[in-house]
């Protein structure tokens, strides 16, 4: 595996919008590989391939419930609200307030293609609505009502 170099907003890749994966092929398999070695090592929470420079609908998820690979993801439904702090590995240095739905289920494929689903509610569920976003090209800056700077870990 290997730690990728995550691109900072005014790249334009971050406003891309994604394209699906097709071929689950070796190749997809060690970008996950290299994207969870990745969100490890930034103390990331999730992460999303054009955050890597990958303009395609992959991301991984690194919260309490566990780790997750969603490939080609999408949310079936999103209940409730929940208003919060939230940051990027693509916006160092910032956090912002932002109002995210408390539950969601998504359907998404894993590495291998299988289709699975699962549902989400509070820090997971806003982790899945903003690492989805950004396969739209949306960082959670255009949605939040305020943003302030914050010591960068790193
Ligand atoms: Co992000």
């Amino acid at each position: 595996m290997s730690r990728l170099f995550v691109v900072q907003t005014g790249d334009p890749v971050l406003r891309q919008k994604c394209t699906e994966v097709k071929s689950f092929n070796e190749k997809l398999w060690k970008l996950l590989d290299d994207m969870k070695e990745t969100v490890r090592a930034e103390n990331g929470a999730g992460l999303a391939a054009p955050q890597i420079g990958l303009s395609e609908r992959v991301v991984v998820i690194d919260v309490e419930e566990g780790f997750f690979e969603m490939v080609n993801p999408v949310i079936l439904f999103s209940k409730g609200e929940q208003t919060g702090p939230e940051g990027c590995l693509s916006v160092k240095g910032k956090q912002g307030t932002v109002t995210r739905p408390d539950k969601v289920k998504a359907e998404y494929r894993d590495r291998y293609g299988k289709k699975h689903k699962l549902t989400a509610v509070g820090f997971f569920a806003r982790a899945v609505c903003h690492e989805l976003d950004h396969l739209d090209g949306v960082l959670y800056t255009d949605k939040a009502t305020e943003l302030y700077d914050v010591e960068a870990d790193d």
